[in-house]
């Protein structure tokens, strides 16, 4: 039995930063239909954390009181009416939705459709980086038909902000799909990169960094670009014929130019959301059951310590995941 109050941390309105997160007790949520609820035992933090917070998507998202973080692995207690694949002790990893989140608490409740089991070789700190890092890498690599048996096409990748949650997964996965990867990120992660497979590493500060250009003279069939400002010129011809930039994170005046400079486009910015399917999730829990694929840990934090982790995120110089353990 679950207890009826909990710990949580929330905030109670835009903006504020790591101090606006205050420690309530709070009751334990009920699983409705379709939900279970879970012992919360590591959460992860993702830059989304914090950007709703400080008003991305303002004025609907969230509603207030939020108790933030949407990555979580714990352990069922309780299952809502319709649930028959879960039940108490089972361990889960999820994605909450990112609309309501909860998983900076003692318990939260996860959609049953978007949790999959744990096996035992798996641990809670490994799972709580994948839902919304991992599946992202995975989702843009798919894009171009990425296989991750390594068996689809020998294509070219750029990998921006390769020293970040997603792109330390995304290089991996791209590496398990046979392509060639071309990764940006500070100088002092080049041979954290190069160590995880990536065939030519640029330090996003310098000249050539700036420039995304693949110093072997390859052009892109698909680029993951994670940070702003970058316009489409800069991108344009870097990309093969029908080269593709994922934008992580859209801006308007760079989908329009990109339509603009191409009316009938093989070369695309697609702006990107993340959308999370249960088999994205076990095929990523999979990977990292048989060693194919790890988590790279930044740091990790005691819940008592979660607002630190919420700062380290926001300064935005993680290598890696930031993991909370509860
Ligand atoms: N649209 C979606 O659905 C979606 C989903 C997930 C993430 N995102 C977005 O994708 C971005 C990346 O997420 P994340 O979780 O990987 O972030 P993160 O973990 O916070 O990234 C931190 C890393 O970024 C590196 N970095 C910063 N600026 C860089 C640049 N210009 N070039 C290369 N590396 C740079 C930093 O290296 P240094 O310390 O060396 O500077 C640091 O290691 C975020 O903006 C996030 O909001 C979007």
């Amino acid at each position: 039995m679950a207890a009826k109050t909990m710990q949580a941390f929330c905030y109670e309105g835009y903006g504020g930063g790591a101090a606006a997160l205050k420690k309530v007790e709070i009751p334990v949520p009920v699983p409705k239909e379709g939900e279970i609820l879970v012992k919360v035992e590591a959460a992860s933090v993702n830059p989304c954390d914090w950007k709703i917070q400080s008003g991305l998507m303002k004025p609907s998202i969230p509603k207030f009181p939020c108790v933030p973080l949407t990555d979580i692995v714990g352990v069922v207690v309780n299952v809502g009416l319709g649930v028959d694949d879960f039940k108490p002790g089972d361990r889960i990893v999820s994605l909450l939705h990112y609309w309501i989140a909860g998983g900076l608490a003692e318990y939260a409740v996860a959609p049953a459709n978007q949790a999959v089991k744990l096996p035992r070789e798996v641990s809670p700190v490994q799972a709580s980086g994948l839902p919304v890092a991992a599946t992202t890498a995975l989702k843009a690599l798919q894009l171009v038909g990425t296989k991750f048996d390594g068996t689809g096409k020998h294509l070219n990748v750029l990998i921006t902000v390769a020293s970040g949650g997603v792109g330390l997964y995304a290089v991996q996965l791209a590496k398990l799909g046979n392509l060639h990867v071309t990764a940006t990120c500070g100088a002092r992660n080049i041979n954290l990169i190069k160590s995880l497979g990536a065939d030519e590493v640029l330090d996003y500060k310098t000249p050539e960094g700036a420039s995304l250009k693949s110093p072997s003279g390859k052009k892109y069939d698909l680029v993951i670009y994670g940070s702003e400002g970058i316009t489409w010129s800069i991108f344009e011809p870097n990309l093969s014929e029908n080269g593709k930039v994922i934008d992580l994170n859209p801006v308007f005046p760079n989908v329009v130019s990109s339509l603009e400079e191409t009316p009938f486009p093989k070369k695309q910015l697609i702006p990107f959301m993340m959308k999370l399917s249960k088999e994205d999730l076990e095929l990523l829990v999979g990977l990292v059951k048989e060693g194919k694929l790890k988590t790279i840990i930044d740091s990790k934090h005691p819940f008592d310590k979660a607002l630190n982790a919420w700062a380290i995120s926001m300064e935005g110089h993680a290598t890696g995941k930031i993991i909370i353990e509860m």
